[in-house]
């Protein structure tokens, strides 16, 4: 089981947000080819991007994900494997990695094995885009006492609502940030339905080690954003993306 299955049925519920979707459209529109999404989850992405008329595949390691995003579209190429090593057998024009699924590599050979394949997947000149959080020092700081328990979000749904709160604790030495989330679902009059607890883990990258790995993959670094609008990445930013290119051969 991987760390998203027993997460897949809330997912949706969880992520209803599509603030980043016109960055992403708009790049398949630039760019030519075909398009993969790297960790896609159940397609908030992939989906879109296939319904405006886009050759799209997506990768993900979660099974139950992918079930759920091929109940939602059929358009979509979906590919249950691991981003680090599964072979697509074609190339893309354009790729993908958004909304942490970078982070969900937990150590550099990980991710360094990553960009490795996502660039054997790219045409010569082909553009892998990876939009990650970008932390403020405050939450990478526990509190005086230790980590304590947060309300994240409450969800109101058809029939009820969902509440989640977490608990996180972040490892300077090893970049790591483990979470424990609790869900809460109640039905339309209030009762608890069911309370789950589950555990995640990512590894916080900045800035410069995220161009550093990239280059060292091969890729040229063509621009550093801190948001969907394009505004320059600086201290403050909630968001990380870099575009990188597969270099044209000559
Ligand atoms: C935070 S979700 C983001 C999903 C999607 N990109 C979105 O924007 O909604 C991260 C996803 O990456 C997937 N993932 C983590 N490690 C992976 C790997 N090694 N290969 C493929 N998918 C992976 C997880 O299962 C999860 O569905």
């Amino acid at each position: 089981m991987t760390e998203y299955d027993p997460l897949a049925d809330l997912y949706d519920l969880e992520y209803t947000h599509d603030y980043d979707l016109p960055f992403w459209l708009a790049l398949a529109e630039r760019e030519t080819g075909p398009v993969v999404e790297w960790g896609a989850g159940t397609g908030r992405i992939a989906i879109p991007l296939a319904r405006e008329g886009h050759d799209v595949t997506a990768v993900e390691v979660s099974g139950e994900m992918v079930a759920r995003g091929c109940e939602k579209c059929s358009a979509v190429e979906w590919t249950v494997g691991d981003m680090r090593e599964v072979k697509l057998g074609r190339r893309y024009g354009l790729a993908v990695c958004a909304f942490n699924s970078f982070l969900c590599l937990l150590g550099v050979e990980d991710a360094l094995a990553f960009l490795s394949n996502a660039r054997e997947h790219l045409e010569p000149g082909g553009l892998l885009g990876i939009e990650v959080s970008a932390f403020s020092p405050e939450e990478l700081t526990d509190p005086p006492g230790g980590p304590t328990l947060r309300h994240d979000f409450t969800r109101e749904l058809p029939d009820g609502r969902l509440d989640r709160f977490s608990v996180s604790g972040y490892d300077a030495a090893s970049q790591i940030m483990q979470m424990r989330l609790f869900y809460e679902l109640y039905d339309a009059s209030g009762k608890l339905e069911s309370r789950r607890a589950h555990d995640l883990e990512i590894r916080i990258v900045g800035h410069a080690e995220l161009e550093l790995m990239l280059r060292l993959s091969g890729f040229v670094v063509e621009s550093v954003y801190g948001g969907f609008e394009g505004e320059p990445f600086e201290s403050g930013c909630d968001h990380l993306i870099v575009l990188a290119r597969n270099p044209p051969t000559d």
